[in-house]
């Protein structure tokens, strides 16, 4: 009961984890280890795990209050037998504390809702780390907001990016190009971008 009362609850989530859910469908493999950088609530984290039994869905977060909603959320699913804990993963934190287990299991990387709400370094060490751990052919997922061609996608992206400086100068919407770039230095070529409700992306990196 007591686990489960430090769950916390984001509403994206309720709306955007169908569509990723979908998207995750298509793209992720059979089995192995998925890791998913900046889980936030955990909310994302097991469902996803609910929907793909056959691999383990291994959350990371450097918030510790962020960790222990994502363990009540294990708990309260109850999934601690499927599923590990999450652990303290700050991207810009290099190499990142992952297991010989998790290394040699892993199949693919996720990552949601982060690199607009960090600075840019954080988005080349996700793309620096993930080039070295992610084996040929297997993929990196970004979901999140981008500007196109430098530009704005619609005007809510537009006031969403004000605020994001706002709180912190070095925060922002991305460019979809300058991302992708970074990308191909990394060795994650773009195998696919979606567009996503509320003028969203998926973003699709495969480890050449
Ligand atoms: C907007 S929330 C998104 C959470 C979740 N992925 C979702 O979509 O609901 C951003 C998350 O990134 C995490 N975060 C912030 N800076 C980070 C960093 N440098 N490395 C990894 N995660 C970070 C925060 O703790 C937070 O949980």
């Amino acid at each position: 009961m007591e686990k489960s009362d430090k769950r916390l609850f984001f509403p994206a989530t309720q709306r955007n984890r169908g569509p990723i859910g979908e998207i995750l469908s298509n793209f992720l493999p059979g089995d192995g280890t998925i890791l998913e950088v900046a889980s936030g609530s955990g909310e994302h984290g097991v469902v996803f795990q609910e929907n793909f039994p056959n691999i383990s869905w291994q959350t990371s977060d450097p918030n510790p209050i962020h960790r222990k909603s994502i363990n009540a959320w294990i708990h309260y699913k109850k999934l601690s037998g499927q599923m590990p804990k999450p652990i303290h993963l700050e991207v810009e934190h290099r190499p990142w504390p992952l297991t010989d287990e998790i290394k040699s299991s892993l199949t693919a990387i996720v990552c949601i809702n982060l690199i607009h709400i960090s600075p840019i370094k954080c988005t080349y060490a996700l793309f620096e780390e993930s080039g070295i751990l992610l084996r040929k052919h297997q993929l990196l997922i970004l979901y999140g907001p981008f500007k196109r061609n430098g530009k704005h996608t619609s005007d809510s992206n537009y006031r969403f990016n004000e605020s994001l400086k706002a709180q912190n100068s070095l925060w922002g919407v991305r460019d979809l190009e300058a991302v992708i770039e970074i990308g191909t230095k990394n060795k994650l070529g773009k195998l696919d971008v979606i567009e996503m409700p509320s003028n969203n992306l998926c973003i699709i990196f495969q480890k050449k």
